[in-house]
């Protein structure tokens, strides 16, 4: 899992696998550098309790047992997000938790309970299998929501699965980077982060972290992690990062997301069809999300995959390729030997990502 390689990198050790994550445990600054700076992670949560809880008056009393004092704030408006499996009544969990929560600040100033306030308050209370985990969100915003998105191509990938994809293909930034499909400039705006060793949320506005709104929120030592993360950027890359697209309105579109990304002049861009691109560079790694038969038909993405490959085989000798497609796309015409196999998932889409030692074959 490329999240637990990330989170080791930054000194933590995950202590246990969980459903769709990982839990670990770590020090306040360490907790705060996390959400400026992993790439693959979409949501972080702190537990305040967890047990045994089988039906609702158990949810209840876990519920009621905790000191919500010491963890939201008066006046501040919250919400309650449950997460049960299908046909289980969560409705009825955050009510228990709610009414715990005015309990606990019965007569005196309390947060407000909004069921329609998106974030950044949010506790999520998660039960599975008769055990209920009560944590608040303090990412608030999801974590894939750089802040420099500019809308207008069809098909993004979002940024988490980007900086996945690059992780997973051994980028670190020492070796050329192309990606000849780049549509709103995702990958190539990840990489550029990864390569100038840039944390993806460091850019995020006051107050727009989950964390920052909860009782016992340390400003003063979330400044000192931000300038500490601010200050390990590199201002140079070790190697070229370059991104074209057949089309030139999104080439476009992708260079006004990497301005707001703050990274537009360490990318080369130019249009133009991979079928005909020659390679900016002896070698490294090219990197592509190829475009889905949703929005294309069928006949033209064989045609597509068929011209993908021969171009890799014809022209990229030396070069690594980590192409991302749906799990039915026709892969046996891109004609890649033996690649490494991942399955991944896009949204709600199954994809797979192909790795190849060089695209040559
Ligand atoms: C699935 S999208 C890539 C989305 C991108 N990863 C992002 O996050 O925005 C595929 C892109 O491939 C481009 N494309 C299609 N055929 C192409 C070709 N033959 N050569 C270069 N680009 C092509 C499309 O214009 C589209 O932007």
């Amino acid at each position: 899992m490329v999240l637990v390689e990330e989170l080791r990198a930054l000194g933590v050790e995950p202590s246990a696998r969980v459903f769709r994550g990982v839990r670990f445990e770590a020090d306040l600054a360490t907790a705060y550098r996390l959400h400026l700076s992993l790439r693959t992670a979409s949501r972080i949560q702190r537990v305040v309790t967890e047990g045994e809880a089988p039906g609702l008056e158990a949810m209840s009393e876990l519920a009621m047992a905790v000191d919500w004092t010491q963890w939201l704030r008066a006046h501040r408006p919250y919400r309650v997000q449950p997460v049960v499996p299908e046909g289980r009544d969560g409705e009825a969990l955050a009510r228990v938790v709610a009414e715990a929560v005015s309990a606990r600040f019965a007569g005196q100033a309390g947060p407000r309970y909004d069921a329609d306030h998106d974030y950044p308050v949010t506790i999520v209370a998660h039960w599975r299998e008769g055990k209920l985990t009560l944590g608040l969100d303090t990412a608030g915003r999801a974590l894939h929501k750089r802040g420099w998105r500019v809308n207008g191509h069809p098909a993004v990938l979002k940024e988490t699965l980007a900086a996945a994809i690059l992780l997973l293909a051994g980028y670190d930034g020492t070796e050329p980077l192309l990606d000849p499909m780049c549509g709103s400039g995702t990958i190539a705006i990840e990489a550029a982060y990864i390569a100038l060793g840039k944390a993806p949320l460091i850019h995020r506005g006051k107050d727009d972290f989950g964390l920052e709104h909860h009782q016992g929120f340390d400003r003063a030592l979330w400044r000192q992690v931000s300038d500490e993360v601010r200050a390990e950027k590199r201002d140079t890359l070790a190697a070229p990062i370059f991104a074209r697209d057949l089309r030139p309105d999104f080439v476009d579109l992708a260079r006004k997301g990497a301005l707001r990304a703050r990274v537009e002049k360490f990318i080369t861009w130019a249009p133009g069809a991979i079928e005909a691109l020659d390679p900016p560079a002896a070698g490294g790694l090219l990197v592509a999300n190829l475009p889905y038969g949703e929005r294309i038909g069928r006949g033209e993405v064989e045609r597509l995959y068929a011209g993908v490959g021969h171009a890799l085989r014809q022209r990229y000798a030396g070069w690594r390729a980590a192409l991302l497609v749906p799990a039915d796309a026709p892969v046996h015409l891109l004609d890649l030997d033996r690649p490494v196999g991942h399955r991944l998932k896009n949204g709600s889409l199954d994809v797979r990502l192909l790795l190849t030692r060089d695209a040559s074959g």
